[in-house]
């Protein structure tokens, strides 16, 4: 297995070292991005050597015992442990995904832990989201409608149009996706990204929703929708296997179809 190295003009610094408690056979190396704001120093990379014996089988169960047992000061996000909120998303082994999804022993070699890519950091494998969740609230996501509601029941939807929203509502707004995307890495500040493009899609393909229009007019803009480029990085990243360029591509062609194109 390669030796692990920083490149020679990285700012990022090899950090601790963590050995694995006296008596562990079966250890695995994880390498984790750390960087502390209040500190004044560059980012480092510690290394802690995990006993897999006494560890559950998910790089979430990793992070949690080194938390726990090794460094308490080791900053990330998680909740749901069962990939339902999305708030344990990081680059994990080259990768954006879950670490609660993500099986330690499907990774060769040492652990690699990093925060999700080109995303301000706040603290370790914190990113920032302000923004992310700013853009999210741009396309304003609930159901809007102009007729009465019905009196005696829930606005309905047949299986057909119920079906259309597979695929979509899926989705749990990790921005694993949106931080592979390398149009928003560039573009971040204007265009809205694969996951917030795949949400807005959500509403427009959604029977009971009628401000079509409106919706669609809002994204009817140079670089808010028009800045993918079907890399497709996004589809290939998802850890719930959506394809957000296909909602992407399908946005687009609504676009044209109001044109009469
Ligand atoms: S589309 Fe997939 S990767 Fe993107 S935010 Fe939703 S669940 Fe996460
Ligand atoms: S297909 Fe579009 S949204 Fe997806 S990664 Fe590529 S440019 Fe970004
Ligand atoms: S902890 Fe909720 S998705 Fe991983």
């Amino acid at each position: 297995m390669a030796e692990f190295r920083l490149p020679k003009n990285s700012r990022i610094r090899e950090g601790k070292q963590f050995p694995a408690p006296d008596g562990a056979s079966r250890t695995k190396t994880f390498r984790i991005y750390r960087w502390d704001p209040d500190s004044g120093e560059n980012p480092r990379i510690d290394r802690f050597d995990v006993d897999l014996d006494k560890c559950g089988p998910m790089v979430l169960d990793a992070l949690i015992k080194i938390k726990n047992e090794y460094d308490p000061t080791l900053t990330f996000r998680r909740s749901c442990r069962e990939g339902i909120c999305g708030s344990c998303a990081f680059n994990i082994d080259g990768t954006n995904t879950l670490a609660c999804t993500k099986g330690i022993d499907e990774i060769k070699g040492d652990v690699k832990i990093y925060p999700l890519p080109h995303m301000p950091v706040v603290k370790d494998l914190v990113p920032d989201l302000t923004h992310f969740y700013a853009q999210y609230a741009s396309i304003r996501p609930w159901i809007r409608t102009q007729s009465p509601a019905p009196p005696d029941k829930e606005r309905l939807q047949s299986r057909e149009d119920r079906a259309q929203l597979d695929g979509l509502y899926e989705c749990i707004l990790c921005a694993c996706c949106t931080t592979s995307c390398p149009s928003y890495w560039w573009n971040g500040d204007r265009y809205l990204g694969p996951a917030i493009l795949l949400q807005a899609y959500r509403w427009l393909a959604d029977s009971r929703d009628e401000a079509t229009g409106e919706r669609l007019d809002a994204l009817e803009d140079p670089f808010k929708l028009y800045r993918c480029h079907t890399i497709m990085n996004c589809a290939k990243t998802c850890p719930k296997g959506l394809n957000p360029a296909k909602a992407i591509a399908e946005i687009k062609k609504m676009m044209l179809q109001r044109r009469g194109v």
